[in-house]
């Protein structure tokens, strides 16, 4: 069976036992660790940036799933990537030039990602899809954790499972926002690969345990 990957969001957890939190992710079922970066002018909302990423890598083994929610942010991919992300997420909305974005990305060794907003359709991306290992699809506007899913997101994954087939690319799609363990199924069924949860987890009475059925979806 595939089984979906999972990232829990680290926005959710406790920061004043940031290292605690991130063991806990370490010593769990989950595939990558998510950090959400928000820059107060992208998103309303302003969390942490690159000396977190660069903490947390030195004692997380797992790739580090950063979702970078600022705007122009082909100005910090290198010392993104010396902070220790693994996979760089940028915002469709958040680019005038994309495909040099991405490249630029690619080129500081990471796995290159686009997030889509819930009103940017799937087929903007079209012109770029093959050079992609990662759409994220934000099924909450971002900026916030807890916030209830929207629910087009199913039929915004179908679209963007039919483009990836149709290039004949093997891009994965990252659903983020109000992921849980009411959805996860519904959500990979659509086509969804790597499930974020925050709330989900770490508001969860046993994070690692709501992990692995999130897995098992
Ligand atoms: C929202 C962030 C999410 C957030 C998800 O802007 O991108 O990763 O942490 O939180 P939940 O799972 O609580 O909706
Ligand atoms: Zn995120």
């Amino acid at each position: 069976m595939n089984h979906l990957k999972i990232a829990p969001s680290l926005l959710a957890a406790d920061f004043g036992n940031l290292e605690r939190d991130v063991k806990l992710v370490e010593n769990s079922k989950a595939d990558w660790h998510h950090l959400d970066i928000m820059d107060g002018l992208f998103v309303p909302n302003i969390s942490y940036g690159m000396p977190v990423v660069k903490a947390i890598s030195e004692y997380a083994s797992k790739p580090l799933d950063v979702h970078l929610m600022i705007v122009d942010p082909d100005r910090y991919i290198s010392e993104f990537a010396s902070s220790g992300a693994h996979i760089l997420t940028v915002h469709f909305e958040a680019c005038k030039h994309l495909h040099r974005t991405v490249q630029a990305i690619k080129a500081e060794g990471m796995k290159a990602g686009v997030a889509l907003n819930p009103h940017t359709p799937v087929r903007l991306l079209e012109d770029i899809i093959q050079d992609l290992d990662l759409v994220l699809v934000m099924s909450v506007n971002p900026g916030f954790g807890g916030q209830s899913f929207i629910e087009n997101t199913y039929e915004k994954i179908r679209k963007l499972k039919e483009l990836i087939t149709a290039k004949g690319c093997d891009t994965l799609i990252e659903v983020d926002g109000g992921v849980g363990l009411q959805n996860a199924a519904k959500l990979k069924a659509a086509g969804a690969d790597v499930l974020v949860a925050g709330s989900a987890v770490f508001s969860s009475e046993d994070p690692g345990a709501t992990i692995e059925k999130l897995k098992e979806s």
